[in-house]
């Protein structure tokens, strides 16, 4: 294929995704403009229109197209299509089978589950985006696909799914989709860790036990309600930026580890450290892997080239040095190596079920 769809399945394999064939029918066929009719927010926070110039080259690059903002912070979107490939690669759809989405969003990633021969059910918290969804489906003729209003904790009563897809980050499975899933289904879904969101494939009966099997990193924004509820176990949260980084020990990778072996160091840090998190430091654009302190103002921070730099006191850097120890002489295992068992936490109304253990398989 040539042209803008086919630099478009370029960019989407570039961006990590294996596409067969199927999928990558559906991304050529599918009109990504139809789910962004209002236009979306730029990385530098200005909103694109249909009718600005540069409207179409972004709708089919492989960018994430931010299309509701609420006090400055995105609440809907449509995600990167790379990322949105390789889950659906790990989803293993096939014709005929029935989907639940949690987080329908613009409605973009339901069509494309739609044109490989799934029926689904889409669910999003907010009724005006689940609105555009539906008018957006419409417009694009894609059948096959209800959306509906809701929290999607509870799931879609009185249905039985093959699969569970969540597209928005949750700190934990609710019981209620296992109990919706067909036997041999699974749930896939970006679940908390370290303050980032690898998506997990999970599955067990809803009343446990309930193990999950990492598939790739992601950054979803937060699911509203039960889905994202405190727990005992949650990693700790930032109290904001790490300022004035002391460097303690010297780099160990050359060159630096590339991002998705950077993403494997954090996972195994979460892993055996649960003071890992997710911060923003002064300079840099991506945020870092830290061990933060226990009033979260400080901590270590462990940069992909493997040096350790403080900032505040310097409790967290021996910690943060066993963790890359241990991580080299594992032989660097990728996320994808761990077994997650998990524990029904949170919300005791609305529980879910949350990592709680990791092992190396
Ligand atoms: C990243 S967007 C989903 C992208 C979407 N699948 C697409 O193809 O455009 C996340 C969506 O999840 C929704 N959401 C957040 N919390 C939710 C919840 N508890 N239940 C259902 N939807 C939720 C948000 O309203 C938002 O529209």
């Amino acid at each position: 294929m040539t042209g803008r769809r086919g630099d478009y399945l370029e960019q989407i394999r570039r961006g990590g995704a294996d596409l067969p064939p199927d999928l990558a029918a559906a991304f050529a066929s599918v009109p990504r403009e139809a789910f962004v009719p209002d236009g979306f927010q730029r990385r530098d926070g200005t909103w694109v229109c249909p009718a600005d110039p540069e409207y179409l080259a972004t709708v089919y690059s492989d960018d994430v197209l931010v299309t509701k903002v609420d006090n400055k912070i995105p609440v809907s979107s449509s995600s990167q299509p790379s990322l949105m490939a390789i889950m659906i690669v790990a989803l293993r759809v096939a014709p005929g089978q029935h989907i639940l989405e949690i987080g329908a969003g613009t409605g973009y990633n339901a069509a494309l589950l739609a044109s490989l021969g799934a029926t689904i059910t889409s669910i999003d918290v907010q009724e005006d985006v689940a609105v555009r969804a539906r008018t957006a489906l419409a417009r694009a003729g894609i059948s096959h696909v209800r959306v509906e209003h809701g929290d999607g904790y509870a799931g879609s009563s009185g249905d039985r799914f093959d699969r569970v897809i969540v597209t928005v980050g949750i700190g934990g499975v609710s019981p209620q989709w296992l109990s919706q899933l067909a036997p041999g289904g699974f749930v896939l879904a970006p679940v908390k860790h370290a303050g980032t969101h690898p998506v997990l494939v999970v599955s067990g009966p809803p009343e446990g036990p309930v193990t999950g099997t990492p598939v790739c990193p992601s950054g979803f924004m937060l699911a509203a309600g039960p889905l994202t509820a405190d727990h005992p176990g949650a990693f700790p949260f930032p109290a904001g930026p790490l300022t004035d980084l002391l460097p303690v020990m010297p780099p160990r990778f050359d060159p630096p580890l590339g991002e998705i072996q950077y993403r494997d160091l954090w996972y195994a840090a979460g892993a055996w450290n649960r003071r890992a998190s997710h911060v923003a430091v002064a300079g840099r654009e991506q945020g870092c892997l830290a061990l933060l302190d226990e009033n979260r103002t400080g901590g270590a921070v462990i940069f992909p080239d493997g040096s350790i730099h403080a900032a505040g006191s310097s409790d967290q850097v021996e910690p943060a040095a066993i963790i890359l120890d241990r991580w080299i002489s594992a032989g660097r295992p990728p996320m994808q190596a761990w077994r997650v068992s998990c524990t029904l936490t949170g919300d005791p109304d609305a529980p879910i079920w949350a990592p709680d253990a990791w092992e190396l398989s």
